[in-house]
């Protein structure tokens, strides 16, 4: 009974996190950024004011409880990690997907938020620099927003293939 009581609320959180989560993600890489770069508005103002409502803190807060409960979803499954369950294929499925989502969590905190960070600082100093330090910065900020592109493309996919391996895991022949 307390084991099941667990489980329940150990996947009631993991899936209502990795909801949270996988879809917030993609409405605001897809979605949100693109459209407001699109209508001219200013990027930067509008992202402060959804910072202002916490959204930076509280998604990563979201993910790690996903990864944690997921842990330990993991966890008793696997009977405490028995090697023999990871050569199922249930098993290799849930902890690759796992896997995926959980480097997409420390590309996201390692490079995607601090290059999104130091485009948009560079972004305010590059109008303000000296016409001999322009080109230079100038350089540098498109270095610094092609990372960020490719590192949240990086980001989307392993996100969008961890989702899609932990619905279809239990299922594999
Ligand atoms: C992208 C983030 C994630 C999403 C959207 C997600 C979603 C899901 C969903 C929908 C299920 C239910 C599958 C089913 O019962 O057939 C599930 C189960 C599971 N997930 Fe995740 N998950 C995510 C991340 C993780 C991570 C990071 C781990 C481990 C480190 C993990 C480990 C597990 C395990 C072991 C189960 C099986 C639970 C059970 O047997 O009841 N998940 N996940």
């Amino acid at each position: 009974m307390t084991m099941t009581f667990e489980l329940l609320v150990l996947r009631l959180v993991h899936i209502l996190g990795g909801i949270f989560w996988v879809g917030s993600v993609l409405f605001t890489t897809v979605i949100l950024v693109p459209a407001l770069a699109a209508s001219g508005a200013n990027v930067g103002l509008v992202m402060s004011a959804v910072q202002n409502r916490r959204y930076l803190t509280f998604l990563p807060a979201v993910a790690v409880t996903t990864i944690l409960s997921g842990l330990r979803l993991l966890w008793i499954n696997s009977a405490g990690f028995s090697p023999g369950y990871f050569h199922s294929p249930q098993g290799l499925a849930f902890s690759l997907a796992g896997t995926a989502a959980t480097i997409a969590f420390l590309s996201a905190m390692l490079i995607v938020r601090p290059s999104a960070a130091r485009s948009a600082a560079l972004g305010q100093t590059v109008g303000n620099a000296p016409d001999d330090q322009r080109s230079r910065l100038a350089r540098e900020l498109a270095a610094l927003r092609r990372r960020h592109a490719m590192a949240s493309a990086v980001t989307l996919t392993l996100l969008v293939m961890g989702a899609g391996g932990m619905a279809v895991a239990r299922y594999l022949p």
